[in-house]
């Protein structure tokens, strides 16, 4: 890929452009001059990401595509301002790198890292009010647009909740730039804390993964390979994402990248678009089409494979390995419904992409105790139906999108520490869908291990063969 194709790609291309479009799920602000006050000056604060971390990400997802990575992305359904502290991000942090470790075990591979974090506030809902107690008010859209109270005042969007969201992505991602680099992502580490969850009579079914990357360590610090004489050991790559929803946010934080020329979203190396955003002739395809960023597209139910090809032609009108990354969202029971027929729209076009795979965003229950859920059985049933696709296709499963936290809530039922219906009221804190806890997260991943080892334990006599 030349930087001049790619200049054609996005030469009719503005960031302002979007507004042209036609636009779903974004507030309507009664007050424009306070919402032009603050696009100014979101305009003149730094980007949150440089443009080279975000071609670097493109550069591994690239790896994803062809089956040499395997991309980990997880975090809050949407982050708060008032759950925003230290301990929070450490622990969601920690637990992401418990799972990549995890994953690397299984997968034989990189596991890229990309946290739902450090800009993960605005929501699509359902509807755009909610009923409670016979009283309607204007639907919670994530603390950048609107406040969590059920209150008419909270209700009102209001823009200056922009440069609140901007500060904590800011102190966010500083911190997490110095967990990655600082010596707490040390590898050992890390794999102390997967020993100490093993540890427990619970999770004992896992001792023996965990005992494998164990004796791979010791075996590597027996070689001399250690922190200090490899640093790769001690830090890692850890990027950031989430739905670009809010336009005139990341309007305000597009900048020209000094080094191509090229327009990139500044407020995050990732961005997605939602379900329901994803019309081919919408806004928010029109904004995400003209930024360098690696691209995330969520693919459900209701997406028809004719969409499909209008859209990654606009998304990745060069075929750019990395650009575009595909999140199957369709539910336990339905992949085979839907997955195949994609599958096939990928392939006429002889499309490059990443195939990630989403197994909250299909599987959201009513609990017998009232609250919004996810079970477990239901999360884990469709990972393993997104790999059987792939199987059955001969394609590559390149990743894995969960919402999940470092703390030890009660929000999805299940597990090994298991959470019964009647748990979810004990500790349900999430601003809007139910995430993993902790336990249930790096559990998740152990199984999703032990099914990306049996794929390439199938694969290596073909290869072998093939070699031959
Ligand atoms: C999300 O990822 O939080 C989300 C709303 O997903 P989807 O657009 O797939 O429903
Ligand atoms: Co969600």
């Amino acid at each position: 890929m030349t930087q001049q194709t790619r200049k054609t790609a996005t030469q009719d291309w503005d960031k302002a452009g979007w507004r042209a479009y036609p636009r779903v799920q974004m507030p309507d602000y009664t007050d424009p001059a306070a919402l032009a006050g603050v696009e100014s000056q979101l305009r003149r604060y730094p980007p949150l990401v440089f443009a080279g971390e975000a071609r670097r990400l493109r550069a591994q997802l690239a790896d994803a595509a062809a089956g040499r990575a395997f991309l980990l992305q997880g975090g809050d359904c949407a982050e708060s301002f008032s759950e925003f502290s230290a301990d929070n991000l450490r622990d969601t942090f920690k637990v992401l790198l418990q799972m990549a470790v995890v994953l690397t075990w299984g997968a034989q591979m990189p596991v890229i890292k990309v946290g739902r974090m450090a800009g993960q506030f605005a929501k699509p809902r359902s509807a755009p009010t909610e009923v409670m107690d016979g009283v309607e008010l204007p639907s919670y859209r994530g603390d950048i647009i609107n406040g969590f109270d059920f209150t008419p005042e909270a209700r009102i969007p209001d823009p200056t909740r922009m440069l609140a969201a901007y500060t904590q992505a800011a102190a966010s991602l500083n911190l997490l730039r110095a967990f990655s680099t600082g010596g707490f992502a040390d590898m050992h580490r890390v794999q102390s804390w997967i020993a100490d969850f093993v540890g427990g009579p619970e999770a004992a079914r896992y001792r023996d993964i965990a005992g494998r990357i164990g004796d791979a360590m010791a075996f590597m610090q027996a070689a001399g390979v250690n922190s200090d004489t490899a640093h790769q050991l001690s830090k890692v790559d850890f990027y950031t994402s989430h739905e670009a929803l809010l336009l005139e946010y990341e309007e305000a934080l597009a900048r020209i990248d000094s080094t191509t020329g090229l327009p990139v979203a500044g407020s995050g190396h990732m961005i997605w678009i939602g379900d329901r955003t994803r019309q081919p002739d919408g806004a928010h395809v029109e904004f995400c089409r003209g930024v360098q960023n690696p691209i995330g597209l969520k693919c459900g139910p209701t997406t028809t494979a004719d969409d499909l090809k209008v859209l990654m032609a606009k998304l990745n009108p060069a075929n750019e390995a990395g650009r575009l990354t595909l999140i199957a969202r369709f539910g336990a029971g339905k992949v085979g419904d839907h997955l195949p027929r994609l599958i096939r729209a990928v392939q006429d076009e002889g499309a490059n992409v990443v195939w990630s795979c989403d197994p909250m965003h299909g599987n959201v229950i009513k609990s017998s105790t009232g609250y919004k859920t996810r079970a477990f059985d239901s999360i884990l049933r469709e990972v393993r139906e997104f790999f059987g696709v792939h199987k059955a296709e001969g394609t590559i499963p390149g990743g894995v999108h969960f919402e999940m936290t470092g703390k030890d809530v009660t929000e999805c039922t299940g597990g090994v520490r298991a959470v019964t219906d009647e748990d979810l009221s004990d500790r349900y804190h999430t601003a809007c869908d139910p995430r993993l806890n902790a336990s249930q997260s790096l559990e998740l991943a152990f199984l999703v291990a032990e099914e990306l080892r049996a794929r390439r334990e199938d694969a290596a006599p073909v290869r072998t063969a093939a070699a031959i």
